[in-house]
């Protein structure tokens, strides 16, 4: 066969070199191998039908696996690489087949047209991309993927965790595409580095561990990049909010109060930033501060910054409290840190409080009272010694929302509490919930009924909302109107 991505040096030979145990059960030809394994067949699986489908399902998936995996080998053997870079996507899904051919010909492997398709899209997919997650990756009611080891992996939908059929054929395969994605950015995963944090080329942000740290296997995790990120729409569609929250938050943004949007992992505090900032002008500068920049912004001024960890001899660090620093130089209207986790607190607090009304930040927190302590501990690990009544009048006078989201136990995402900063009482910060989810009952299909309601209190912004142009009605506030959740 003439090619012009196959290396010249090796030829089918090579290939044949590859060792493949050919499989009794799909060679047509009368084959000698593995009667033991017959007549092996335990009595219990042989009676009920099931268990048995399942097994045959198992080694048939098994078998493609090894198949593949050693194919793949015998493919990057007799691939020309350097070409192939060039090749476009048809000349390369007709090689990649006509050399798998090629090689299960020789081996004595037959398959049918729906495993021999199946291999080939697969193959493909290693050759060129990222293996067995590339289905996933391509899949968009898949948001978050997360691999427990080469056996695990694990799908996020509509907020609700599933068992995938997605494996890999053992340890080695998965740290090969775990270096494939690292090496791509310039890093490097190994004993000696065992996590790595990095964006794949699509935007996904991707954090993976590998052994001995990961006990049982590598652990990757990947958020899937949106490119159509969730709107205030979209939200209010799918019952995130209220149109009567949206309205409310739309006031916040524009009359440039500072807000932080509270939440568990995965609750969607990103994505109700990323809403939220399409309330702010056009006209305005935005600085973005991220670890992995996920945060779309629909406005013409916007400079993204995103921190970075040391490289492997430990240098080059650029931390995000480095770009914040730089970002407060830079003339900004408004700074967005994507998360506030570590010592960036401080300089967050102070932008707050020193002209850049309108910031915003998430922090890791399940309630307003609850962020509150969060950045309390942030400011006292940053080794900032302060009495706690100064820290907390800080924080008072730099904050003005905390917007809480969470992920409820049916999987669905909600601003569960949207709570003003009001000032200091002795030494507490008080605070008032303006919007709430009450939560009534769940559905036979646990699906939770609820609605989103005001709590009856008006905003102790109402005069700054009128004054900018944002003359809120009353009966926002009403919490006798209750909205359908
Ligand atoms: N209201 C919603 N309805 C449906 N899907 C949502 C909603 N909010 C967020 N999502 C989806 O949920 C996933 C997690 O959201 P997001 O990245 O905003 O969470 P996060 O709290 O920032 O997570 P992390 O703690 O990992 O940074 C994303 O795939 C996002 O598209
Ligand atoms: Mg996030």
């Amino acid at each position: 066969m003439f090619s012009r991505y196959k290396k010249t040096s090796s030829g089918p030979a090579a290939a044949a070199r590859v060792p493949v145990a050919p499989i009794a059960d799909a060679d047509p030809a009368p084959s000698t191998a593995k009667p033991a394994a017959t007549l092996r067949r335990p009595m219990t699986q042989k009676a009920a039908g099931e268990p048995v489908a399942m097994d045959k399902e198992r080694k048939r998936r098994e078998r493609m696996a090894e198949i593949k995996l050693d194919l793949h080998r015998a493919l990057l053997d007799n691939l020309n690489l350097a070409a192939l870079e060039h090749a476009s996507e048809k000349d390369l899904r007709g090689e990649i087949s006509a050399i798998a051919a090629e090689i299960l010909e020789e081996k004595g492997i037959v398959l049918n047209r729906d495993d021999r398709q199946q291999l080939n899209n697969e193959l493909y997919d290693e050759v060129t991309g990222l293996g067995p997650l590339e289905t996933l990756l391509q899949d968009d009611t898949v948001n978050d993927i997360l691999v427990n080891g080469p056996q695990q992996v694990f799908v996020e939908r509509e907020g609700k965790l599933e068992l995938s059929d997605v494996t890999f054929k053992d340890e080695r395969h998965l740290l090969r595409i775990i270096d494939k994605i690292v090496s791509a950015v310039g890093r490097r995963v190994d004993e000696s580095n065992p996590y790595v944090d990095a964006r794949l080329a699509d935007g996904s942000r991707f954090n993976a561990m590998v052994p001995p740290v990961a006990v049982d296997g590598s652990l990757v995790s990947i958020r899937k990049f949106k490119k159509d990120k969730l709107g205030i729409d979209d939200l209010v569609n799918f019952g995130a909010f209220s149109e009567e929250m949206a309205a409310y938050l739309q006031a916040a943004v524009a009359t440039r109060l500072n807000i932080i949007v509270s939440g568990g992992t995965g609750s969607g505090k990103t994505t109700t930033l990323n809403a939220l900032s399409s309330f702010i002008d056009n006209a305005e500068r935005i600085l973005t501060i991220e670890d992995t920049a996920e945060l779309q912004l629909q406005q013409i001024h916007v400079g993204r910054m995103e921190s970075r960890p040391p490289n492997v001899e430990g240098k080059g660090a650029v931390s995000p409290r480095d770009c914040l620093k730089n970002a407060l130089r830079m003339r900004p209207d408004r700074i967005i840190v994507g998360e506030t986790r570590g010592e960036e607190v401080i300089d967050m607090l102070q932008a707050m409080n020193t002209g850049h009304d309108g910031s915003m930040t998430t922090i890791h927190a399940n309630s307003a009272r609850d962020g509150i302590s969060r950045l309390e501990n942030m400011i006292a690990m940053a080794g900032i010694e302060m009495p706690i009544k100064a820290v907390r009048s800080q924080i008072a006078s730099a904050v003005n929302l905390i917007v809480q989201a969470s992920r409820l136990q049916d999987g669905s995402r909600r601003m569960t509490s949207i709570t003003e900063i009001t000032g200091m009482e002795g030494e507490v910060i008080s605070m008032q919930e303006i919007f709430r989810f009450q939560r009534v009952g769940l559905t036979p299909e646990n699906r939770i009924i609820g609605h989103f309601t005001a709590t009856g209190v008006r905003s102790h912004y109402s005069e700054r909302f009128r004054m900018w142009g944002y003359d809120l009605p009353a009966s926002i506030y009403d919490p006798t109107r209750p909205e359908a959740g």
